[in-house]
């Protein structure tokens, strides 16, 4: 009896194991995030210093750039803005973002790059 749940808690340590690395690849694979939702988020947590919005130019903090320009920067990358944001920062508070906010603010901040470059 104790051999067969012994076995059971194994199985589960490789199921638990293989949706692990499941996530990992599609986490990896492109935006997992919602763009929708991370404008939202955008607006509540960002826009007190950076110009959220598509091709709006001026932010609030001067010396942060908007979301816009960055979108364009050349070679902007959902992995780039996945790296600064995991970075600390002198300048810009350093956030704690759960995966999935992260995911979809970065989705957002993506998705201006693709109209704005139209
Ligand atoms: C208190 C002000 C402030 C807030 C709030 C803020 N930022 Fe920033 N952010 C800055 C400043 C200032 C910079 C420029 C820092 C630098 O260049 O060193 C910056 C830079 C950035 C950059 C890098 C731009 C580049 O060209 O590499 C990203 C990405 C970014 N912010 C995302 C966000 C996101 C996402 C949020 C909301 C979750 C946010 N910021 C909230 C002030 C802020």
């Amino acid at each position: 009896m104790t051999r067969k749940v012994f076995g059971g808690t194994k199985s589960y340590y490789l199921l638990a194991m293989t949706v692990a690395l499941l996530t990992l690849a599609e986490a990896h694979a492109a935006e997992p995030g919602n763009p929708n939702v991370g404008h939202t988020f955008a607006s509540d947590h960002c826009s007190e210093c950076h110009a959220v919005n598509e091709n709006e130019a001026l932010s609030p903090n001067a010396g942060a750039p908007s979301f816009t320009s960055i979108a364009n920067t050349s070679g902007m990358t959902g992995l780039a803005l996945s790296a600064w944001l995991d970075t600390a920062h002198p300048t810009m508070p350093n956030f704690i973002l759960s995966k999935q906010d992260r995911d979809d603010v970065i989705a957002y901040i993506i998705s201006l790059k693709r109209k704005a470059s139209q």
